[in-house]
C-alpha cells in the first residue's frame, strides 16, 4: 500500500513509519526536520519542511512529490502544553488549536488529490478530547483542541464519504513518548501495532467514529 504519515520524526509517527516500511509498504514520511532515526528506516520518501501550521510551506514541501493513490493517510502531529485554570494562557491554547485542530484539516485538504478513491484517513486525537470521558478536568488547551479536532473529523467524514474516503478519530493510548515525558501505559511499538490493526479493520461503514487503540469505541 501507499501510506502517508504526517509527524514522522519521533514518537508514535516514527514507529508507524518503521513498522509500515518493514512490512513492505511505500511510506511517505512527512515531518518538519528529519532525524537520523527516520533516515535510517529508509522509507520510500521523506518530505521535510511540512509544518502543519503553515499552509504555504506545506504546499511547497509537497510540490516536488507527485503522490497519487494513497491508501492511508495518518495525521500524527500534535502538541501538548500544560494549562490548568491557574495558569490558563491564551497563547498556548491557540498554539495547540493551530497544531491539533486546524493542522490536521489543512493536511487532509492539501493531500485530498493524492488519495485513492477508497482511501482511509486517520486523525490521531486523544481521549482527553472526549467531553463525556472527562473525569479529571484541567489541560484546557489540549482538551479543547482535541475536542475541536473530533468535531472537524466528523465533518470530514461526512464531506468525504461520497468519495468513498473513510475518516477515523484514533486515540493511541497513554504512550511513553516525549509528549508524556516518557510516562505511559504502553510503548510506541504496542501503540503503532494497535493503530495499524485498527486501520486494517475499519471500513467506510465505520467512518466518523472514535476509537481507543485497544479496539474499544470512545464516547464523544
Ligand atoms: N503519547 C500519548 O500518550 C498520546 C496520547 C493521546 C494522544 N496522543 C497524540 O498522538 C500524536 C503523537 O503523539 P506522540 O506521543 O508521538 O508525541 P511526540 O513524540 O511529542 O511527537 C509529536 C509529533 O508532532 C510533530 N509536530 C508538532 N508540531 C508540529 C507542527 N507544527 N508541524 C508538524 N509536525 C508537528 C512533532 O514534530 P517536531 O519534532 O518537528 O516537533 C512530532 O513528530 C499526537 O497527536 C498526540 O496528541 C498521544
Amino acid at each position: 500500500m501507499k501510506i502517508a504519515i504526517v509527524g514522522s520524526n519521533r514518537g508514535i509517527g516514527l514507529e508507524l513509519v518503521r513498522q509500515l516500511t518493514r512490512d513492505g509498504h511505500q511510506v511517505y514520511a512527512f515531518c518538519r526536520i528529519a532525524c537520523d532515526a527516520l533516515r535510517g528506516i529508509q522509507p520510500h520518501a521523506i518530505i521535510e519542511n511540512f509544518d502543519v501550521t503553515r499552509p504555504d510551506a506545506m504546499q511547497a514541501a509537497l510540490a516536488p512529490y507527485p503522490i497519487t493513490d494513497l491508501d492511508w493517510l495518518i495525521h500524527v502531529s500534535g502538541l501538548l502544553k500544560s494549562a490548568s485554570l491557574e495558569n490558563f494562557n491564551t497563547e498556548t491554547i491557540l498554539e495547540q488549536f493551530t497544531v491539533n485542530a486546524i493542522g490536521p484539516i489543512l493536511t487532509v485538504k492539501l493531500l485530498l488529490p493524492c488519495l485513492a478513491p477508497s482511501a482511509k484517513v486517520a486523525l490521531l486525537t486523544s481521549r482527553m478530547g472526549s467531553i463525556a470521558d472527562n473525569t479529571s478536568g484541567g489541560s484546557y488547551g489540549y482538551r479543547m483542541s482535541k475536542s475541536a479536532l473530533n468535531s472537524a473529523g466528523k465533518s470530514l467524514s461526512r464531506d468525504l464519504k461520497h468519495r468513498g474516503i473513510a475518516v477515523f478519530l484514533l486515540h493511541p493510548g497513554f504512550v511513553k513518548t516525549q509528549m508524556t515525558g516518557y510516562n505511559g501505559h504502553i510503548d510506541v511499538t504496542t501503540s503503532a501495532q494497535g493503530l495499524i490493526r485498527l486501520m486494517h479493520q475499519k471500513t467506510l461503514a465505520d467512518t466518523g467514529t472514535f476509537w481507543h487503540v485497544n479496539g474499544d469505541p470512545l464516547p464523544w
